[in-house]
């Protein structure tokens, strides 16, 4: 079993953290952001933020910490991702270069399904071995919230087994986990021909007994042509509605489906990858305060040529947020900053907006947004520190991670610039 560093362990980062930049997306700092701003921390709460010179006088004898003129972030927030799995699918890769389509590595047994037999032959412990150094990866770069899905195990005891672990990395590693309940994400091969009948069995048996038992969040579903149609889509949002769970769709991804205005209807919170989206599907996305989530490296592994719809999503001020979908198959990423460099030169989105894509953004979509995605007053403390003078430079490097230092739940988990070590 993998042995996990305690988080109770780690230094708390109560105190003056003094000599920041504050990123504008940091608060209501300005386009430039806030130099020589402080944030106060209490019992791992942000009580204080603003400039320095206007730090109350009796916060002014609180321990400091002195961040060295750092850029200060919110933690980040990865929207979306299938980050418990067993094995890989390497093979993939080489079969698409060899011209396949993800439509067709999937009607040959690939894809999803082979995901969904090494999930299935994987212990719960192995699992979570396997899934530790990837949650690590994305903390190291300032992941301070995560969603991760099910949707590999296909049956009520392998489906618990996915989220049950998901539960497990969040405790063990210190970070905000949301689950997502992903049963109707593809047909386990045992129900080839039934997919009505595999959809009852997600709605019936599967949903509330993994909801009953804690496991469950936010449900979803892979509404598409090699995924469950619209008629079966609104039977899981109908089931998901009748427990009280929010949802959430992978929608319009090859095709348009229609499953982003049903997803509307239903109050979604996202609706994620969209690069078919329709003027219809944005305006109910629009009316329902639904996120629309970017996904680049799916986007760009599938070397897709459909953007999404980003100039009429932004005319429209609908929120987009952007996400690693980390995945073994389309998206077999574990940096977050990648994706921002992707979607701002894939997607053409703005580096502000791509940072609002990974922080508030992104925080809505999991309905996380009064408690993360942004540096305000209560919320718990999670930003990152970054040795970097322009924000642009978090969008800029490519391939390249610049060594930070995070506060998340109140510690300081990361410490990539050393500053535990140095004078306050
Ligand atoms: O978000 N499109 C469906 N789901 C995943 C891919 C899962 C897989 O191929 O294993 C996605 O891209
Ligand atoms: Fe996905």
């Amino acid at each position: 079993m993998q042995t996990v560093s305690s988080s109770h362990l780690w230094p708390s980062a109560d105190g003056v953290w003094h000599q920041l930049h504050l990123a504008p997306e940091a608060s209501q700092a300005g386009a430039a952001g806030l130099f020589d701003a402080a944030i106060v921390v209490e019992q791992g709460r942000i009580v204080w933020v603003g400039a320095y010179a206007d730090l109350p006088a009796p916060y002014q004898q609180e321990i400091r910490h002195n961040a060295q003129g750092a850029l200060v972030t919110p933690g980040w927030v990865d929207c979306h991702t299938h980050l418990v799995y067993g094995g890989q699918r390497a093979n993939e890769f080489a079969m698409r270069l060899a011209g396949a389509s993800y439509e067709e590595v999937s009607r040959a047994g690939g894809g999803i399904v082979s995901s969904v037999k090494a999930t299935r032959a994987a212990s719960e412990e192995e699992l979570f071995d396997a899934a530790v150094p990837r949650l690590q990866a994305l903390l190291a770069e300032g992941v301070c919230a995560i969603e991760i899905k099910s949707g590999y195990g296909l049956s009520l005891e392998h489906e618990r087994k996915q989220l049950r672990v998901a539960r497990r990395l969040g405790q063990a590693l210190g970070v905000t986990v949301r689950t997502t309940f992903l049963g109707a994400h593809a047909l386990p091969p045992e129900y080839a021909g039934r997919s009505d009948d595999y959809i009852r069995l997600v709605c019936d048996d599967m949903m509330p007994a993994l909801a009953a038992e804690g496991l469950v969040d936010a449900v979803d579903v892979f509404c598409e042509t090699i995924g469950f149609t619209l008629a079966q889509t609104e039977h899981v949002f109908q089931a998901a509605q009748a427990l009280g769970l929010p949802v959430k769709l992978h929608a319009e991804q090859l095709s348009d489906m229609g499953g982003s205005a049903l997803a509307a209807r239903y109050g979604a919170l996202s609706c994620d990858h969209i690069e078919h989206l329709s003027a219809q599907g944005i305006a109910a996305m629009r009316q329902a305060g639904t996120v629309a989530v970017l996904l680049p490296g799916a986007y760009f592994t599938l070397r897709d040529d459909h953007l999404p719809p980003i100039a009429a999503l932004r005319a429209a001020g609908v929120p987009m947020a952007v996400s690693t979908d980390h995945n073994p198959g389309t998206s077999p990423t574990l940096s977050l900053l990648l994706m921002l460099n992707m979607a701002c030169t894939l997607f053409r989105l703005t580096v502000p907006e791509a940072l609002a894509g990974v922080t508030r953004h992104a925080a809505q979509a999991l309905g996380l947004q009064a408690t993360h995605g942004s540096i305000a007053v209560g919320c718990p403390a999670n930003f990152v520190l970054w040795p970097l003078s322009d924000v642009s430079e978090l969008a800029y490097w490519l391939g390249q991670r610049p060594s930070c230092s995070v506060v998340r739940q109140g510690r300081l988990a990361v410490d990539g610039m050393a500053l535990h070590q140095r004078a306050t």
